[in-house]
């Protein structure tokens, strides 16, 4: 049994809710009073003590176990709920273990040193001899004052062991130092400062915290411009994009993010004023810096890369990063939309900003969707000439990515310029694409219409058993909890499918705002009935809500040892099904991915998603409805005034039956 079941076997939900709510009455089978969470006369609040749980059918409309009633009322959080109960229970909780506790604390006291070797580098730069490196970022560089502090731009001199003996006298030791990065050891054993005489720029994570440095050379017969920290605990810089901390806000209020290569081409950016700009450091950009910006903090993303050949193929493999992102969302569409912004005359962004500042917004506006930059990038070859069958090798990987967009007219401009580029007809090249790439197959209609008799005998029938998934997860006693399994770790892997299952609900409901706000409301905790998956589900639509880290890392942050062993439980459990549909996606192959949309495993997986997803809200309202029913028999009996909330019952049954009819149209139940 685990902890939390426990815990609920235990404590016995009445008496503990008695507490807080004395007038908690046996009525029936359940328990009811006036709802502690809102003020009502009449009372709507009900503890069924069979299935250990609570629910407010009044204003509040909501519900839970006994986890959510003390963190509602006490304004817990899980774990402090967990905690609290588990001593009244008297259950041993498991501790953190001495490793996890170890490695956190390294981890801090690593970003303690990088904090301190920033400040230390910025402070040598201030000293008397370090005028001429002020100099070059002053006149050279055309930095202003305010900008060297606000990024913390500092200097490491020319010598072995500056940081060294820095860190050393603050009492780290060298194999610290070393592993933060800011020390080599050689072969021989001497350990020495990796930064020397170099311009010091510290790179922050997206919180802002120090996590390495980029040192650029300051004497020019040093054939290595930037040394970067190496790959350390904190510091990988594929995942990392540089000046995203202080982007962060114009970012998010713009709604588009500027990617440029370098980091002076950030620090330029930010001191005049364009604030939305930040660096990949020299690569093509990763998955994980997309995810950092997409899809919670931008719908726009520019990539403003060097036009010279090594920069257009760092902006290819950044679209085909880009694209192959996207795809995995199964979003269907690019959920950003991507511009490709050129730089005239063979400048970076930082020259660019400091000879003409006043034209960057212009050259802004004339950044090229993706499907300009890509039509003319791969037809620039093309001669008058050129073959049909040249013309057809050109065509053939572009179609799809033509064809992705979501917009009718987009998608024939798209196709109208690439007609024009090829010399062909429309027509022809439309007939190509019918070849390539089959248009998707039409979604089930919404369903409008009840089957006649749907409220007839609700009641009567049994609650819908669920079935097992499809080929077989691991066999759990309960089928419910082996579909909310399978609901819960396919979206902690994939966190962004949640907004997918959400819009199927929203879809369902229609115009109706009542379906929206009641029985089809976005799919959230209280459709979990295990109360480790609840609070796993509540964590993880608070991890969307931020967007300092990857919505996992989040999570794992928050929650305790407990939720730790289910997390990775629910991760590490690959049954076969899990590992079948994903095969195909997470292998990155952009031609693999761009023939298998919409078609590929993908969509059934995320058919399969939904449909477990709505199995479950079914659950929940075939059991709200049992306590409707229920409070409704008892308003009827007690010939309390309890008219009013009688009516509101009636409507709310007939909106539960009517989502139930649609859920069950959709799922084909
Ligand atoms: P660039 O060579 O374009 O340098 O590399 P830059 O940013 O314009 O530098 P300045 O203006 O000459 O001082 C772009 C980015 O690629 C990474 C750095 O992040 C750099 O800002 N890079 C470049 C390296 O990491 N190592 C290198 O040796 C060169
Ligand atoms: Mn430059």
């Amino acid at each position: 049994m685990s902890v939390t079941d426990e815990i609920k076997a235990r404590i016995d939900i009445v008496s503990y809710v008695q507490r807080y709510v004395p007038d908690l009455k046996k009525s029936g089978r359940n328990y009811k009073a006036c709802c502690p969470f809102h003020n009502e006369n009449t009372p709507s609040f009900i503890v069924n003590p069979e299935r250990g749980t609570w629910h407010c059918f009044g204003a509040c409309a909501e519900g839970g176990d006994i986890f959510n009633f003390a963190q509602k009322i006490n304004g817990w959080d899980f774990k402090e709920a967990l905690r609290e109960l588990a001593q009244q229970a008297g259950v041993q909780l498991r501790a953190q273990t001495p490793q996890q506790k170890d490695a956190d604390a390294k981890l801090e006291r690593l970003r303690g040193l990088l904090a301190t070797a920033a400040d230390y580098y910025h402070r040598r730069l201030q000293k008397p001899d370090a005028q001429p490196i002020r100099d070059y970022l002053f006149a050279e560089r055309g930095l202003q004052d305010d900008t060297v502090s606000a990024f913390q731009l500092g200097y490491a001199p020319p010598v072995w062991d500056f940081m060294l003996n820095a860190l050393r006298g603050l009492g780290y030791n060298e194999a610290e130092i070393v592993e933060a990065g800011l020390a080599v050891q050689s072969d021989a054993g001497r350990v020495y400062d990796r930064f020397r005489n170099r311009l010091m720029i510290p790179i922050q994570d997206s919180r802002g915290r120090v996590v390495g440095f980029g040192g650029r050379a300051l004497d020019p017969a040093d054939n290595v411009k930037y040394i970067n920290s190496p790959q350390t605990p904190l510091f990988d810089k594929s995942r990392l994009l540089f000046g995203l901390d202080a982007a962060r806000r114009a970012i998010r209020d713009s709604g588009s993010a500027i990617i440029v290569e370098g980091y002076f081409d950030v620090i330029q950016a930010h001191q005049a004023g364009k604030e939305n700009v930040v660096a990949q450091m020299g690569t093509s950009m990763t998955e994980a810096q997309l995810r950092l910006l997409a899809p919670r903090l931008v719908q726009r993303i520019v990539l403003a890369l060097d036009s010279d050949a090594a920069g257009i193929n760092a902006t290819r493999r950044s679209l085909e990063t880009a694209r192959a992102a996207l795809e995995r969302d199964y979003a269907g569409k690019l959920a950003v939309d991507i511009h490709i912004l050129q730089v005239p005359a063979g400048k970076d962004p930082d020259d660019f900003l400091r000879e003409s500042p006043g034209e960057w917004d212009s050259l802004l506006a004339s950044a090229r969707s993706v499907a300009d930059f890509v039509i003319e990038l791969e037809t620039a070859h093309l001669t008058p000439s050129s073959s049909l069958q040249e013309k057809q090798a050109v065509a053939q990987p572009l179609l799809p990515i033509l064809q992705a967009s979501e917009k009718d007219l987009l998608r024939k401009d798209n196709m109208q310029k690439l007609a024009r580029r090829l010399r062909i007809r429309e027509s022809d090249l439309l007939a190509w694409a019918t070849t390539i790439a089959p248009p998707s197959p039409p979604l089930p209609p919404a369903p409008s219409e009840l089957p006649p008799d749907y409220f007839a005998d609700e009641f009567a029938a049994p609650p819908p058993e669920l079935d097992q998934p499809a080929t077989g997860i691991r066999a759990r006693s309960d089928p419910l909890r082996a579909a909310e399994g399978y609901c819960l770790s396919l979206l902690l892997r994939n966190p962004h499918l949640l907004a997918q299952v959400n819009r199927k609900l929203r879809e369902l409901a229609g115009d109706d705002e009542r379906l929206q706000s009641g029985p089809l409301r976005d799919l959230g905790a209280d459709d979990f009935s295990s109360s480790r998956y609840r609070a796993l589900m509540s964590h993880l639509q608070e991890s969307l809500r931020q967007d300092d880290l990857e919505p996992l890392d989040f999570l794992a942050r928050q929650i305790d040892a407990e939720l730790h062993a289910e997390l990775d439980g629910l991760l590490r459990e690959e049954p076969a099904w899990l590992a079948q549909s994903l095969r195909g996606n997470f292998q990155v192959d952009l031609n693999d991915i761009l023939k298998s949309r919409r078609f590929g495993p993908g969509y059934d997986l995320l058919n399969e998603l939904i449909s477990r997803a709505l199995q479950l809200r079914q659950a929940r309202l075939t059991n709200e409805r049992v306590d409707m029913q229920y409070l409704q028999e008892e308003a009827q009996t007690d010939r309390e005034p309890a008219q009013l909330l009688d009516d509101r019952l009636a409507i709310e049954v007939k909106l539960s039956v009517l989502a139930k009819a649609r859920i069950d149209l959709a799922i084909g139940g």
